[in-house]
């Protein structure tokens, strides 16, 4: 029986046959397919990273900028500013992606990055009515397919929340120029806290950065009254740390990782594919995530 369940999903999905697609366990990973399959659209909810997942990580040879790095805007901030936040950049992201690294080990330094660069930010004082314009003039760039995903999460009723450690205010302007901020889109990130004039004094709550998503997932995602009595989780992330963004869900049954790959595909490759149930090596598209979701949805 079970090889014809594997038959069937071969055929319904052939997105998973492509040579960009990893597993550690196929078989594991249509036996999941199949049983949020059978539970349907009202036992799912989807989970997803937002910078460098929802959004692409490069576009014809060039990176696509983060929520923090579309602030890179004269509009918002001077040029010593960028200078040093770019600085910052080369400095830290080289850590946070590395593969002879554990997650422990860079988590304090992740807590520095963010940190200085927030603490940069409010001391340009931006203003928030010219975020949407520096979102406009930037290059930010949802993954292709992003517009059937949205819709087909929403004509479902699936609620999608968005867990991000990037700038919350910067992710919802990217979301809704690119037409999709729908009812059924939740976020999680970090919010700036603007004083009376709309400038920018401070970050709310509790600084979320790429490896401590699983305390914002208790504190926040498990309270969130939509995603209850839903077991069933399609979870989608770029960097190990998006894997515990789940860790909220009381009482799921079936959890499905989906992590890109999309940068040091050698070093990680192993890490990635014994820690994500389908890995997508260097594919900019939603086409794996959108196909599974219109199989079980
Ligand atoms: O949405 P997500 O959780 O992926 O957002 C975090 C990402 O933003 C990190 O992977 C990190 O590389 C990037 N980042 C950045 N500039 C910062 C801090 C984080 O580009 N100052
Ligand atoms: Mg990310």
């Amino acid at each position: 029986v079970l090889a014809i369940w594997h038959q069937l999903t071969k055929a319904e999905i052939p997105e998973l046959a492509k040579c960009s697609v990893l597993m550690r366990d196929r078989s594991r990973v249509e036996d999941t397919i199949y049983a949020m399959q059978r539970a349907g659209a009202g036992r799912l909810q989807v989970i997803s990273d937002f910078d460098m997942t929802l959004t692409r990580f490069a576009h014809n040879g060039k990176r696509v900028p983060t929520t923090h790095n579309i602030l890179d805007h004269r509009l918002l901030i001077d040029e010593d500013c960028s200078k040093k936040i770019r600085e910052l950049l080369n400095t830290y992201y080289p850590i946070e992606i590395d593969a002879g690294r554990t997650a422990e080990d860079k988590l304090p330094l992740m807590v520095e990055w963010w940190t200085q660069v927030h603490e940069l930010l409010i001391q340009q004082r931006i203003r928030k009515d010219l975020l949407a314009q520096a979102v406009k003039e930037s290059s930010a760039m949802l993954r292709e397919g992003y517009k059937v995903f949205f819709d087909r999460l929403t004509e479902q009723q699936v609620p999608l929340l968005i867990f991000s450690a990037g700038v919350g205010d910067v992710l919802e302007e990217v979301i809704r120029q690119n037409n999709v901020f729908y009812p059924n889109v939740h976020i999680i990130s970090n919010y700036m806290d603007f004083d009376q004039t709309g400038v920018l004094r401070a970050f709310q709550g509790q600084l979320i950065h790429t490896f401590n998503k699983r305390e914002g997932a208790l504190s926040h995602a498990s309270g969130l009254r939509v995603l209850q009595g839903r077991p069933n989780v399609l979870l989608l992330g770029d960097s190990l740390g998006d894997l515990t963004m789940a860790d909220g869900v009381s009482e799921h049954q079936n959890i499905l990782t989906i992590g890109f790959l999309n940068d040091q595909m050698d070093e990680r490759k192993e890490l990635y594919v014994k820690s994500f149930d389908v890995v997508l090596v260097k594919d900019e598209t939603m086409e794996v995530p959108n196909a599974i979701l219109k199989y079980i949805t």
